[in-house]
């Protein structure tokens, strides 16, 4: 998928902050040597490293059906920039097949450029495909970032709440 990337709001206080305006934004499923810049934003995002698990979601999400478990990234001049996972889960909750988004990122130079917009679409259009017309997410509470990111692109409270407990020993 390529499209493009050119601001969507001409003259908006952002403008310039995409990288490359006008430059070309491929969206495409995950390629193993994708991972260094993978794992490099989430380093950046998170502040943690953490080779093993990408090893170990790239085996679970970057292969496989591609439209019930996605692994897509983003690129501009054949540069990773951000990434989406997410996969249709069935009768989770009692709820019928919907598709969830359990990680979004976009390298913090390319924000605001359309690009996690992009990858929003790219993996509901897959979840379309595969069937399901439902998008979930679940996000920190205090995360008011991606709590906007997603309210921006239409999404609002669901009927779902998270109940967490410690166990002991
Ligand atoms: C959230 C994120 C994916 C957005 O990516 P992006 O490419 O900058 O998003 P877009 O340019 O498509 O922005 C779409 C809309 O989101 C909202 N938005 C994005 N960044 C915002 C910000 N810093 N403040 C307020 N609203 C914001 C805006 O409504 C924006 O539309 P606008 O530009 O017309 O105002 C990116 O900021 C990111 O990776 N943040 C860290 C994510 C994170 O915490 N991940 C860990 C949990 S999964």
């Amino acid at each position: 998928m390529t499209q493009a990337l050119t601001k969507r709001r001409p003259g908006g206080a952002r403008a310039g902050a995409s990288p490359g305006a006008g430059a070309a934004l491929v969206i495409r499923p995950v390629r193993r040597g994708d991972l260094d810049p993978v794992i490099a934003i989430d380093a950046t995002v998170t502040g943690l490293e953490k080779r093993k698990y990408w090893a170990s979601i790239y085996r679970r999400y970057g292969a496989g059906d591609p439209s019930e478990r996605q692994f897509l990234v983003a690129l501009v001049e054949k540069r990773v920039v951000g990434f989406v996972i997410g996969e249709v889960r069935d009768w989770g909750f009692g709820s019928p097949p919907c598709g969830w988004v359990f990680a979004i990122d976009v390298d913090p130079q390319a924000r605001l450029g359309g690009i996690g917009t992009r990858l929003l679409e790219a993996i509901s259009a897959g979840f379309r495909r595969a069937g399901v017309g439902k998008l979930r997410t679940m996000l920190a509470r205090d995360n008011t970032l991606i709590l906007s990111f997603f309210r921006s692109q239409g999404m609002m409270a669901g009927p779902l709440i998270s109940l967490e407990m410690d166990l002991e020993g």
